[in-house]
């Protein structure tokens, strides 16, 4: 398992419980990838939904809805469908969610017709989360190697994935050799300038797939999350404000304290998370009171706000602002991947012995724009699902002998420099887009990239996100319409005739 996050933690749990030999790889420490940040919570129609008039069907139209045209309906109803179980497993793997009046407590986030969000600690669900899931990890004595960040497939003749190369703390290169491999490595949040992922979000799960010859779609679907805290100058990883922050009535404001959402959109401050914020991106590009670069989030009518979200309030609380008595400064910021690998519900890539699940992957649960407390949800289901996909697979032997895996001939990729990365797809493909900015940006990434040798996280991860943003900035160029988190301004309508589709990236057996 390559990633320590909600999808390979279970993922490997799951496959430990049916009898398989895991290995865990992490770039970082066990508990310092992306999931642990997830605020909100998980989107799951439980019992004491369905007495209240919330239902699984519901739940799965949001979804569709949200990802305006681009969900596989089946991956949304398996997923979905499976939520409840999948909430059991974890519950019964040691994770504690918020109790409410009756049952779990629930709230409501952008795009959910009901209050069917559960959540842990407030705010802090994502962190409650990855602790149930390393304890138990601990528990059933999963291994676990830390500071090794995976570079390339080994792949046989026939080109099935039979292990990893890797990289040690101090640059060494090893092999690890195995029948399975699956990638659960996380998005790429990093190559924006804003973003509320950790440093590790840079897509080096993602770019090793890419180049062991699966097919990757949907990439030029970037998420970016309505509201961050606004702090000036703000670089890597941005404090999330939940939207549960809105579900529980907050209100976005501009400077001069105009309701920016008033009348965009039927569900308002609650309106699917792509049209939030590029209402509020529209907003700054008039600047209202002189502010250009964010709005607030009135949040000083939620009684008991600290209780209720701890982890904002603490943020907020070191950036100087108070909740409870002043709206918070928020901006939009670069926060999830819909794309990614193409696999099955069940994990499985078009490549044998390669399986992708969380966000690295591309299941046709988001579409063009996920909904949100999808992802938890989906990295539960879909790992214990892959999971018994590699056992499956393991009992039919179909998956190659491990020593038949070779080491690509030299780790050599493009690599461009972090920063003029990060400042050319926050300019030219962020929330606003258009054929001038793209191409800009294309030629951009083609002048400012050199081939180099893999031998440093810091390479590994550039050429992950060199990789990517190529890809993206091709696909975002040729999609001329705007969907879900894809915004053309010079293409501003939906074009269902041309465009209902994804459009799916496979690297030449060259890498090219
Ligand atoms: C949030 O709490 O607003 C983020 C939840 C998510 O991205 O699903």
């Amino acid at each position: 398992m390559l990633g320590s996050g909600v999808a390979g933690l279970t993922a490997a749990l799951r496959a430990r419980e049916l009898g398989l030999r895991v290995l865990v790889v992490t770039k970082a420490a066990v508990a310092d990838g992306n999931t642990r940040w997830a605020q909100g919570g998980v989107a799951v129609v439980l019992d004491g939904d369905r007495d209240a008039g919330d239902t699984v069907a519901a739940h799965a139209a949001d979804t569709l809805t949200a990802g305006a045209g681009l969900c596989d309906p089946d991956a949304v109803a398996r997923i979905v469908g499976a939520g409840p179980a999948a909430v059991g497993w974890l519950r019964a793997s040691g994770a504690r969610f918020d109790a409410g009046a009756t049952g779990l407590a629930r709230t409501r986030e952008g795009g959910h017709s009901a209050f069917r969000v559960i959540h842990a600690g407030g705010d802090a669900t994502g962190a409650e989360v990855e602790r149930a899931l390393v304890a138990a990890a601990g528990a059933q004595s999963v291994p676990v190697l830390e500071r090794h960040v995976a570079i390339d497939a080994l792949r046989t003749p026939l080109g099935e994935v039979a292990g990893v190369t890797v990289l040690d703390p101090h640059g060494v290169p090893g092999l690890l050799r195995a029948p399975a491999v699956l990638v659960a490595t996380g998005g790429f949040g990093q190559l924006y300038q804003a973003t509320s992922n950790p440093e590790v979000a840079t897509g080096d799960g993602l770019a090793l797939a890419l180049r062991a010859g699966a097919t990757v779609a949907d990439i030029e679907f970037v998420q970016f999350h309505p509201t961050v805290l606004y702090t000036p100058g703000a670089r890597g990883r941005c404090p999330l404000v939940t939207e549960a922050v809105r579900g529980e009535g907050a209100v976005l404001v501009d400077a001069l304290g105009v309701p920016i959402m008033r009348g965009v959109h039927p569900l308002a401050d609650l309106a699917p998370r792509d049209v939030v914020s590029a209402a509020i991106t529209r907003h700054l590009a008039h600047a209202p009171g002189g502010v250009d670069d964010h709005v607030f989030l009135d949040a000083t009518g939620i009684s008991g706000f600290a209780a209720r979200f701890p982890t904002v309030s603490a943020a907020c609380r070191e950036a100087g602002v108070d909740p409870a008595r002043e709206p918070i400064p928020v901006t939009p910021a670069a926060h999830f991947a819909c794309g990614g690998v193409v696999t099955g519900t069940d994990g499985r890539t078009g490549v044998t012995g390669l399986y992708a699940v969380g966000e690295v992957a591309r299941t046709g649960l988001h579409g063009a724009n996920r909904l949100a407390s999808n992802s938890l949800l989906e990295g539960l289901v879909v790992g214990q699902r892959a999971a018994r996909a590699v056992a499956e697979d393991l009992a039919a032997g179909v998956l190659a002998d491990p020593r038949n895996g070779r080491e690509p001939a030299a780790a050599v990729a493009a690599v461009a420099e972090r920063d003029s990365l990060q400042r050319v797809m926050s300019r030219y493909a962020g929330i606003g887009r258009d054929a001038e900015g793209l191409a800009v940006a294309g030629s951009v990434l083609d002048l400012s990239t050199e081939d180099s040798l893999l031998w440093t996280q810091e390479a590994v991860e550039d050429a992950a996100l060199t990789l990517i943003a190529q890809a993206l900035v091709a696909t975002a160029a040729r999609r001329e319409e705007s969907r879900g988190c894809h915004v053309r301004s010079d293409f501003p309508e939906r074009d269902d005739v041309t465009w209902q589709r994804s459009q799916a990236i496979r690297l030449s057996p060259s890498g090219q």
